[in-house]
Parts: C-alpha cells; structure tokens; sequence
C-alpha cells in the first residue's frame, strides 16, 4: 500500500491533528479556507499539503476529492467537520474518514443523541414537550446551533412562551431541556479499536459568554447566554473515575449495536456534577472536542497511559499507524 497521509479542514482543533501526525511519521494535509490560509502558512513546518478553497462547498468538488485520493489520506473530521462538508454530503466524500461517519450524523441530531445516551444507561437530564408545564429551569437548544449560541433559559411556561416569541423561535424545533445546577465537565475519551481499550485522555470546561462572566458581578443584570469562548482544564476528583469510565464503557457498548460499527476514536460526554456527585449528561460528541486542544503536551490522564507526550491529535495517528501494523486500516474508516 503507498504511504497514507493524514487530512484535515482547518479549523477547529487541526493545528493539534497535524501535529499528532507529524510526531506519528505522517504526512499531513490541510484543506484550508483562502482566508485562512495566512494564519496556517505560520505553521507550515506542520503541513505538506495545502489544499486551498474558496469556500466550504469547494470540499465536494472532484479535483479536490482527487487531491485527497491521490495523496491516500485519511481525512480526521473534528467539530467544524459536518458544518464544512454539509450533513447532506457526508456520504459522499470519497477518500476514508476516520471514525464512523454514522456517529457524525446521529450526532447532528439533538433528539437521536440524548435518546442514545439514555437507551446506554447514562444518566440525562428531564427533557419536556412543548406542550408540558414547566416545573424547573430548563435551557432552551435551537436546532444546529454552534458553540451554544442562541440558547436562552426559561423559569417557567410563560417565560418559555414570551421568550419564543420574543426571539422568534418556533418551539416544535427546539430541545427544551431541564436545566441541571452543578459545574460542567466535559470527558475526553478515546476508544482504541485496535487495542479494543476505552481511554480517558483528558477533560476541561468551556468557557461560555456571559454565564460564566455573571459570577463577577453582584446581582444580576443580564440572561445567561452560552457562546464558547475558551476551555479550562480539569483534573476530576479522583472518586468520580469510577462512573466516568462506566458512562464511556455504557456509550462504547450500545453505539455498537446502535450504530456499527460503533464510536472508533475520540469522543467526549458533556455532563454537569451536582453536588451530590451525580454525574448528569447533556451530550456527547462523536469526535475529537476542541477541549483537547489544552492537552497538546499530553494531560494528566494521558501520561497514565504512554510514557511520552500524547494529545488527542497524535493518539489518532497512533491508532493509524497500529491500524496499518496490524492491517486494520479498513476497520477504523469509514
Ligand atoms: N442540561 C443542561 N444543564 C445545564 N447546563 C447546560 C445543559 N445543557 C447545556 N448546558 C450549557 O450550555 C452549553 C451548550 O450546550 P450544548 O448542548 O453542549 O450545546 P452545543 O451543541 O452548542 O455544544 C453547555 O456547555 C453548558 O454550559
Ligand atoms: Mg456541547
């Protein structure tokens, strides 16, 4: 087989991709935005291929597709992935994509993602019908929304309805969600196909505008809103372990037999610790989060697991490269 190279859309976390690909011995390619390209040119020690477009749906066309095939990559989808390629298109990019790209599209689906976390055993929170009283805070997620933005919180159904139409929101689309009190944490999971081992190679916290912004003021002045603008590390309390990794265990086992091939790679559960240690998951991600990219040099976890330093990036190329050792490649694309 010629040699496979690693491709990535630049955005995201691509910068931590390329690397872990260099440091794996890959060659790396970047489809990258005309726009962007300045930013990324300041890191082309990391790149060896540039594939520059004009705009997202440029990623479909055949002499790019044939860029891609030419240079046998494989293409690693993050966070900006399905909103660069089009949930629509997903199926039709030719070269393989790491992962399951079933995963991708289930994760494109507010009502399929938490029913799969609650069919897994995994605790969620209350989800209500737009008919229901409302009986507790609840968060309020517009469908395809990014990065949180544009959710709003509701006390009650009349502030729920005024709010609606305040925004112009019509509320047959949206998830309205019940609202849970704790601190959020976010798991950085990787499953090894290869080594048929669930690793946990990190975790953080977003950072969101204004909710976490209010706690520096007095008294309240203004609606939480939720627009990511960062990630903080965490290390957990070392008694949560036991049902972090029973949660990722539990999502492993059913995106088997939900969605075959199941989750291959990196993957992330959401969640909010109360303060009774209950552990309560608002989603997940079927795909490397950008909360990795705190962990370039390798995180606390994942120094437990390799002697070396291993970000999420490179742990992905890792399981590449075991892939082709072992004749596996075929096993972790899609
Ligand atoms: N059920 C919930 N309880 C408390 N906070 C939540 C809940 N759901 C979401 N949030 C907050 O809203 C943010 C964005 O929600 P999320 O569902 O992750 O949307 P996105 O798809 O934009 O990542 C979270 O990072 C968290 O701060
Ligand atoms: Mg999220």
């Amino acid at each position: 087989m010629s040699k496979v190279s690693v491709a990535t859309i630049a955005s995201h976390s691509a910068l931590q991709i390329l690397m872990g690909a260099k440091q794996e011995g890959f060659e790396t390619v970047l489809i990258c935005l005309r726009d962007r390209v300045s930013v990324y040119k300041r890191f082309s020690h990391l790149i060896d291929h540039f594939i520059i477009i004009n705009n997202y749906n440029d990623i479909m066309r055949s002499n790019v597709q044939k860029t891609l095939l030419d240079l046998n990559s494989i293409i690693i989808p993050h966070g900006s992935f399905i909103e660069y390629v089009g949930i629509n298109n997903i199926y039709d990019l030719e070269p393989p994509v790491f992962g399951n790209r079933k995963l991708l599209e289930w994760e494109s689906d507010q009502f399929k993602k938490l029913a799969l976390l609650r069919d897994a055993g995994i605790p969620v929170p209350r989800t209500y019908s737009v008919n229901e009283d409302i009986d507790r805070l609840v968060i309020v997620k517009l469908p395809g929304a990014k990065g949180g933005r544009g959710y709003f919180l509701a006390r009650d159904r009349e502030e729920l309805l005024s709010k609606a139409s305040y925004l112009e929101i019509d509320l047959n689309n949206v998830l309205i969600q019940e609202y849970v009190i704790g601190a959020p944490m976010y798991f950085h999971y990787f499953y090894s196909l290869v080594l048929d081992r669930l690793e946990l190679l990190g975790s953080d916290l977003r950072y969101e505008s204004n909710v976490d912004g209010l706690k520096r003021i007095p008294f309240r002045i203004a609606d939480p809103t939720f627009t990511v603008v960062g990630n903080i590390p965490i290390v957990l309390r070392e008694s949560l372990l036991s049902k972090v990794f029973d949660y990722g265990e539990r999502f492993v086992k059913l995106s088997k037999k939900r969605i075959p091939p199941g989750v291959i790679g990196p993957f992330c559960l959401e969640a909010i610790c109360t303060s009774d240690l209950d552990i309560i998951v608002f989603e997940f991600s079927g795909r490397i989060v950008a909360g990795t990219n705190l962990y370039m040099m390798g995180s606390p976890y994942s120094w437990l697991y390799f002697s070396e330093p291993m970000s999420m990036g490179r742990r992905i190329a890792r399981e590449i490269k075991l892939a082709i050792e072992n004749n596996m490649l075929s096993k972790i694309t899609s």
